[in-house]
């Protein structure tokens, strides 16, 4: 394997890794704030990105690169408002899209179809995961600071909640 690329993937398993520990973050946090709803979105969310992480560790052995599992900083916990959450969730999501795009960018450059073929699968997946992201944070702003909204929100959350937990 390339070493660029090499390096590139493994970045992206760090990358995948910080995700899964920083939705688990904030699933704890609406966990312990009230909002039962939004904890499991975000528990479910957090399983996701460890198996994209999986994934690629077991890519990149496969093609008989180094894997390197990384050491992670901490993930952000103070959160004020649910807003500030479903930012951060968005804030993820556009970072680890742009990274997808650098590893298919290289590919390119270094003619290696095989890895690029098996990015297309985490393309569709940002394409996915950002639509979410943004949808959710719309709903939180039309919503505003209205009590009774955010109860709505995380009561209706379950339902795609519920769904992650069905793919999952
Ligand atoms: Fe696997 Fe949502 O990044």
């Amino acid at each position: 394997m390339n070493s660029t690329i090499q390096k590139l993937l493994n970045d992206q398993i760090k990358y995948e890794a910080s995700a899964s520990m920083q939705y688990l973050s904030m699933a704890s946090w609406a966990d312990a704030n009230g909002y039962n709803g939004v904890a499991e979105f975000f528990y479910n969310q957090s399983e996701e990105e460890r198996l994209h992480m999986t994934k690629l560790v077991k890519f990149v052995n496969e093609r008989s690169g180094q894997v390197i599992i990384p050491q992670l900083d901490k993930p952000k916990d103070d959160f004020k408002t649910l807003n500030e959450l479903f930012e951060t969730f968005l804030t993820s999501e556009i970072f680890v899209t742009e990274q997808i795009n650098k590893i298919i960018y290289e590919c390119l450059q270094k003619q290696d179809y095989n890895v690029h073929n098996f990015m297309q699968w985490y393309v569709t997946e940002q394409l996915e995961e950002e639509a979410v992201a943004r949808t959710l944070l719309d709903k939180l702003t039309i919503i505003g600071n209205d009590k009774s909204g955010h109860y709505l929100f995380d009561r209706d959350i379950n339902t795609i909640a519920n769904s992650q937990s069905n793919e999952i």
